[in-house]
């Protein structure tokens, strides 16, 4: 009972079935709060359809999911902004539709926590792709989650981007948000992750620490062992079949 009362969210035995097609075979795991999360895989492994039963968006066939009190933030892949309203425009709206008492306060707050101050009163089409990828969080921030899945949040932002990017999630995993994200890039899975799941074509091969992966590389393609992590984590899935 204190474990099943500790996790903030568990998921067991989730089947997802588009026609024929089994995007998620039976996938089960569970997330502490406060923990950092990567979800990894190929394409087309069941990532975004996982995060998106998470965040309630989509309906799982079988299996159950259980979430915690409270609100879960979700960052789509595509961001959903309004592309020729201003940074403070969009915030204003998302915080109104959340239904904050006072919603330029919260505005005031997100654009600090994201240091988009700056860029308050910029129209977000004319912003870099690393910038409207922070306006993106900072909406999902707004439903003040418990929470927050984010499905590969670093595509697309160059190195500089994207350290800024995991300084400011890692700081909210400090803080207690359960932070779940997805990526292609095992090096920033391996990096950020507390945890790694590894889906490949629906099914999970792996949940644990990023250590206890190299050391299930290590041993399941020991033929790769010695090349870089990636190579080795691909002959991985070969052999596991993917
Ligand atoms: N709405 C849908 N209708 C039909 N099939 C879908 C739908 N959404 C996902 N799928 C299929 O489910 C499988 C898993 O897709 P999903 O988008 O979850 O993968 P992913 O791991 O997020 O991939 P990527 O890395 O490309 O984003 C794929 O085979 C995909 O074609
Ligand atoms: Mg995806």
């Amino acid at each position: 009972m204190e474990g099943a009362a500790t996790a903030a969210l568990e998921a067991r035995g989730l089947v997802k079935r588009y026609g024929e097609r089994e995007a998620l075979k039976g996938v089960d795991f569970a997330a502490q709060p406060g923990e950092l999360l990567a979800v990894i895989g190929p394409n087309g492994a069941g990532k975004t359809t996982l995060l998106s039963i998470l965040a309630g968006i989509v309906r799982a066939d079988e299996g159950e999911v259980r979430l915690p009190r409270g609100e879960v933030g979700w960052v789509p892949q595509q961001a959903a902004l309004y592309r020729r309203l201003t940074v403070e425009e969009n915030l204003l709206l998302f915080a109104r539709l959340e239904g904050h008492d006072d919603p330029r306060a919260s505005v005031e707050k997100m654009l600090e926590l994201t240091a988009l101050g700056e860029r308050r009163g910029e129209i977000v089409a004319r912003l870099s792709g690393g910038n409207q990828q922070r306006v993106n969080i900072a909406i999902g921030l707004l439903a003040r989650p418990v929470v927050l899945l984010l499905d590969e949040p670093s595509a697309g932002l160059d190195p500089r981007q994207r350290a800024r990017l995991w300084e400011f999630v890692s700081a909210l995993a400090e803080r207690g948000t359960t932070v779940i994200f997805s990526t292609h890039d095992i090096q920033e899975a391996e990096r950020y992750g507390e945890r790694l799941l590894v889906l490949a074509d629906g099914e999970s091969l792996f949940d644990g620490p990023p250590q206890g992966l190299r050391e299930a590389v290590r041993r399941e393609a020991p033929e790769a062992a010695s090349r870089d992590f990636e190579t080795a984590f691909v002959a991985f899935l070969h052999h596991r079949g993917h």
